[in-house]
C-alpha cells in the first residue's frame, strides 16, 4: 500500500520519468508496424529490426534516418488523393525515437511487447495459389554494361485463371534493377528461349510478341492485388515471361527469380488500362540533359476522351530523375494533384495506389511533369563530372514518365467500348509524340522521317551519323518501350 502510494507520487511529480520512452511499450510497436516488414529475414533490407538488441544497436542511425524521413522509404507528398500503405511516420513517432535515445535506449518490460507478427512463407501477400521459379539460375559477370534478359516460365495451367496479384522474389536482389512480367499465349518467348543456349534469351522487345504486361517489380515495391472486379486473364497453357534488367554489382552473381501468383475465382467485371505520360517512357520527349544542368523539364498532357476512374499511379525514372508529378484538370475547372514525387530516388520505384477510385470525367486533361538534375551537386548523379545524357534503356541513360491506372466507366459492355476509344486516343497521342515515322496501322519503325532526332538521341560517339551499332541500339531501345 505504502509502496504504491510512493510510486504514484513519484510519477505524478516527475512527468519526465513517467513518460520515459522504452523499447517494449513505445518503440517496438512502431518498428514492427513501419520497419520490420523489410527489416527482417528475407524482407529485403540489409539488417533486421525485429528485437530489442538489433534495434538498440542501430538506435542512433535510426534516429537520424527517421528524422530525415529517409526511412521508412516513401517519396510521395500529400497530393489531393490519399495513398494506400502510406508508410510515413507521424511527427510524434519520430519524436519517440529521439526520446528513446536520450533516455539511454531502455528495454522496458518485455510483457508490454506487441504480439509478434507472422509472415507466412515469406511471401508478403500470404499463401500463393501458384509459385513459379526460373528453371535455371542465370550467371551474371562482375562488370560490364547493364544486361536485359527475358526468362520464360511455363504456368502449366490446365484452365484459364484470373490473376489478382503477382509477387516477385529475386534470389539476388542486389543485381536486379527491375523486372517486368507479361503473359505469352503464343509460345514466342518459349521459342526464343530454345534458340538461345543459355538460360533465357536477349530481351524480347515489347510489342514484338512479348505479350500482355501484367505488372512488374522494382526495389522497394510492395505487391498489391488489383482493386475489386479487376484481374488479368491468364489463358490455360500460357507462359509467364520475366523481362529482367540487371545492373552488375562488381562481383559475379547468379539470379534465379521466383514469382507467386494469386488468382480470383471469377472473371473480372471491369476493364482497366494504363495511360503513360509522356508515352514510351519519354522516348519521344527530346530528353537531352546538358552536363551540369540542374533542371531539365519535360511536360506532356493528354485529354481523356471518355470518363474513367483512376486507381493508382506508377512513376519511373533513372538516376538523374529529380521530381515527377501528375495533375488532373477537370472540365469544371477543378485541379487534382494525383501524384507528386518531389525528391525522386531511383532505388525506390514504388507503385502508388489511391485509397479510393478517383472519378475523372471525359474532357479531363492529364498533365505530367518530369524534371532531371544532371549537376555535379546532385548526390544521385552516377557520373561526376557530369556528361551529356540522353534517353535510353540503361540506368545511366534517362527515362521519365508516370503511368496512371484507369478503369473506363460503365458496365462491362460500356466500359469495353470506352476502353477501345481510350486506347485509340492513347495511340494517336503516341503517334503525335513520335512524329510521322509510322507505317501501317500498328507498326512503328524507328527511323522514318525522324532521322535527325534519332541521331540526336543515339549518336553515342557524337560523329553526326548513326553507325551500325548505334542503329541497332536505337532500334532495340525504342522497340522495348513501344506498346
Ligand atoms: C520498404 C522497405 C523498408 C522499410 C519499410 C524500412 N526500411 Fe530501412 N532500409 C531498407 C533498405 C532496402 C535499406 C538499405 C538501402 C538504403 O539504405 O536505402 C534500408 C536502410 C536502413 C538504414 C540504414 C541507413 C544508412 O544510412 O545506413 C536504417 C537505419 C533503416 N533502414 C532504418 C529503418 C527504420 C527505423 C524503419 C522504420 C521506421 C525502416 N528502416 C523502414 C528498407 C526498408
Amino acid at each position: 500500500m505504502k509502496r504504491a502510494l510512493i510510486f504514484t507520487l513519484t510519477t505524478a511529480l516527475s512527468p519526465a520519468l513517467a513518460e520515459e520512452v522504452n523499447y517494449s511499450r513505445d518503440i517496438a510497436p512502431v518498428v514492427q508496424e513501419s520497419c520490420a516488414g523489410c527489416h527482417r529475414e528475407g524482407g529485403g533490407a540489409p539488417f533486421n529490426l525485429t528485437d530489442y538488441e538489433s534495434t538498440k544497436r542501430k538506435a542512433r542511425t535510426i534516429q537520424r534516418v527517421v528524422e530525415k524521413r529517409y526511412m521508412p522509404p516513401w517519396h510521395a507528398t500529400d497530393g489531393d488523393i490519399p495513398l494506400v500503405d502510406d508508410r510515413r511516420l507521424t511527427d510524434g513517432q519520430i519524436e519517440l525515437f529521439k526520446k528513446w535515445v536520450e533516455a539511454g535506449r531502455p528495454e522496458g518490460d518485455p510483457a508490454d511487447l506487441p504480439a509478434p507478427r507472422e509472415y507466412p512463407d515469406g511471401w508478403k501477400l500470404g499463401e500463393p495459389d501458384l509459385v513459379l521459379k526460373m528453371a535455371d539460375a542465370y550467371e551474371l559477370p562482375a562488370d560490364g554494361p547493364d544486361i536485359y534478359r527475358s526468362f520464360v516460365i511455363p504456368t502449366g495451367l490446365k484452365k484459364d485463371r484470373y490473376l489478382k496479384a503477382i509477387e516477385f522474389r529475386p534470389s539476388t536482389p542486389a543485381v536486379v534493377h527491375h523486372s517486368l512480367f507479361s503473359v505469352d499465349t503464343k509460345g514466342r518467348a518459349r521459342k526464343a528461349d530454345q534458340e538461345d543456349p543459355e538460360p533465357g534469351f536477349a530481351e524480347m522487345p515489347i510489342g514484338e510478341g512479348s505479350g500482355r504486361g501484367i505488372g512488374g517489380w522494382v526495389p522497394g515495391a510492395s505487391p498489391r492485388p488489383l482493386p475489386d472486379g479487376l484481374a488479368h486473364h491468364i489463358p490455360a497453357g500460357s507462359d509467364i515471361v520475366l523481362q529482367s534488367h540487371f545492373h552488375l554489382t562488381g562481383k559475379p552473381e547468379r539470379e534465379q527469380s521466383e514469382v507467386a501468383l494469386y488468382f480470383d475465382s471469377k472473371p473480372p467485371e471491369r476493364h482497366f488500362t494504363t495511360i503513360q505520360l509522356p508515352p514510351a517512357f519519354g522516348a519521344f520527349s527530346g530528353i537531352d540533359l546538358a552536363p551540369g544542368e540542374s533542371e531539365t523539364v519535360v511536360t506532356d498532357s493528354f485529354e481523356l476522351p471518355v470518363a474513367v476512374r483512376a486507381f493508382g499511379a506508377h512513376p519511373h525514372s533513372h538516376y538523374r530523375g529529380k521530381s515527377l508529378s501528375m495533375t488532373a484538370h477537370l472540365p469544371d475547372g477543378q485541379s487534382l494533384a494525383l501524384l507528386d514525387i518531389p525528391d525522386w530516388d531511383m532505388n525506390w520505384q514504388e507503385e502508388y495506389r489511391f485509397t479510393e477510385e478517383v472519378a475523372l470525367p471525359a474532357g479531363t486533361r492529364l498533365e505530367a511533369t518530369v524534371v532531371w538534375d544532371n549537376s555535379a551537386e546532385s548526390s544521385d548523379n552516377p557520373v561526376v563530372p557530369p556528361v551529356r545524357v540522353r534517353w535510353g534503356l540503361e540506368s545511366y541513360d534517362e527515362m521519365g514518365s508516370i503511368d496512371l491506372f484507369v478503369i473506363p466507366e460503365g458496365n462491362r459492355k460500356q466500359s469495353a467500348v470506352a476502353l477501345k476509344t481510350l486506347n485509340n486516343a492513347k495511340r494517336d497521342h503516341l503517334v503525335w509524340k513520335a512524329g510521322s515515322h509510322v507505317v501501317g496501322p500498328d507498326k512503328l519503325t524507328v527511323f522514318g522521317k525522324l532521322r535527325n532526332e534519332a541521331i540526336a538521341r543515339f549518336d553515342a560517339n557524337n560523329d553526326g551519323i548513326l553507325g551500325r551499332d548505334e542503329r541497332a541500339r536505337a532500334k532495340q531501345s525504342l522497340q522495348a518501350v513501344l506498346p
